[in-house]
């Protein structure tokens, strides 16, 4: 089944997320689209899927490697109630239905990193880039984009991502189904979306937080410029980290790329 046929469709037809589909040979980035999309009234959870992009965009203004005939490129247009719920809760509960989604077809390896990476082995396999369009105070839509390495083999990707990206066909060895993983990443979705609008941010918070690989350590974030570390505690209200510093202060990061810190063994001994 490819990413444009009638059966991917009807599958999706009557979907909470996809009912909606617009498919793109080649495009820009589907986020542009969606948000243009957005914009002109398309209702809540239209998708669009591209088989490439040519200016595939990435978190912190980086560029998303975005080939043809491998990978999903795809975005999602939300309309999240107001006064429930807070925005930013949106890109956190997409991590969580990204991270389950993958673990289906890679017998839950997948871990998140905060924000919303999802890493094989400590390799990023998803990203997700969510951006927000604003009414005075008020939320218009947000567009979820995602965008997953599928059946890319290692020597496709960039030499400068080799070493810290993956792809799901590199780790579970076999050809993944494009049109079947998409399905289910829209149904997740619509699972995590539909319980953070209905029952508040709880449930979502509990679940990243088991699927995060970061609670516990020790962590560094660039933040504003600077990079600020300590011990991952937590998730705030609004999806923010929260670190314990050095100085046993509770302080939060709001947005910043997060790394591990390896531990240093202070034992002299190295017992
Ligand atoms: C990141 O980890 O930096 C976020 C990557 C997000 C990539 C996806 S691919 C589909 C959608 N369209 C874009 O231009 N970006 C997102």
């Amino acid at each position: 089944m490819s990413l444009n046929s009638e059966s991917l469709k009807k599958k999706l037809a009557g979907k909470m997320i996809g009912h909606r589909l617009h498919y793109y040979e080649d495009i820009g980035s589907t986020n542009d689209e969606a948000f243009r999309l957005g914009e002109e009234g398309a209702p809540e959870g239209t998708v669009l899927i591209a088989e490439s992009q040519s200016s595939g965009k990435g978190r912190m203004q980086r560029v998303w490697y975005s080939p043809p005939g491998a990978n999903i490129y795809t975005s999602m247009i939300l309309r999240p109630p107001t006064g429930t719920m807070q925005v930013t809760q949106v890109p956190i509960a997409a991590g969580v239905a990204a991270a389950e989604t993958i673990n289906e077809f890679c017998s839950g390896k997948a871990s998140i990193k905060w924000p919303n990476d999802v890493l094989i082995g400590g390799k990023k396999v998803c990203g997700i880039l969510a951006q927000m369009k604003m009414s005075g105070k008020t939320v218009d839509f947000i567009v979820v984009g995602i965008g997953i390495n599928v059946n890319l083999a290692r020597e496709q990707f960039p030499h400068d991502i080799q070493e810290i990206a993956t792809s799901l066909a590199i780790e579970a060895g076999r050809e993944i189904s494009r049109p079947d993983l998409i399905i289910r990443l829209y149904e997740n979705m619509a699972k995590w979306y539909r319980e953070l609008t209905r029952n508040g941010f709880a449930g979502v918070r509990e679940r990243w937080l088991n699927l995060s690989e970061m609670i516990g350590k020790t962590v560094s974030v660039m933040f504003q410029n600077e990079a600020v570390s300590g011990k991952a505690v937590g998730l705030d209200e609004d999806g923010s980290l929260i670190l314990l510093t050095a100085n046993n202060q509770n302080m939060t990061v709001s947005a910043g790329d997060a790394t591990i810190l390896k531990e240093v063994n202070t034992n002299a001994a190295g017992d």
